[in-house]
């Protein structure tokens, strides 16, 4: 994933250089898909962490229990919502405007930035994020994904939202 991920951002950041570097052979809708693809991904890195995996804590659990009940149906609805995710893009959990938490897909390179919502968390599910490791079994991915989620880093999302 690591090699993946490096050139997958190395490609981006090339597309972002040449935007910078000639607008003008650009559209707009160009230039903003590449910084919102590099934005996702840099968000999705830090999604992941070795050392988590656990359960969410403190202000994030308990924002997790008042709209969802508790972690458990949480993490069957976001786990299907990326499962379900129908083509490329990205499942979220985001803040609301209003203060609530929401599990949301975003097609291609959209981004809960648009949406007037505070992201907390993604998982990518885009075909190349897990077809070398698991084929078309999107499913197993995810799960990897969420025995590896850092939830210290959701967490600060909730702080500083
Ligand atoms: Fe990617």
């Amino acid at each position: 994933m690591d090699q993946r991920g490096s050139r997958s951002e190395v490609a981006l950041e090339r597309g972002a250089r040449e935007v910078i570097a000639a607008p003008q052979r650009h559209a707009c809708a160009g230039s903003s898909s590449i910084s919102s693809r590099l934005w996702n991904h840099a968000f999705y890195w830090n999604c992941l962490s070795p050392r988590d995996g656990g359960k969410p804590s403190g202000k994030l659990a308990k924002a997790i229990e008042a709209d969802f009940g508790s972690f458990d149906p949480f993490a069957i609805e976001f786990k299907t919502s990326a499962a379900g995710k129908f083509g490329s893009g990205w499942t979220w959990l985001v803040k609301r405007a209003d203060g609530g938490l929401e599990i949301r897909n975003g097609d291609d390179a959209d981004n809960p930035l648009r949406w007037s919502q505070t992201p907390l968390l993604t998982c990518g599910v885009w075909e190349h994020a897990y077809y070398i490791d698991y084929r078309n079994e999107r499913g197993r991915y995810i799960e990897g994904f969420w025995q590896l989620t850092n939830w210290k880093f959701a967490s600060r999302n909730l702080e500083a939202a």
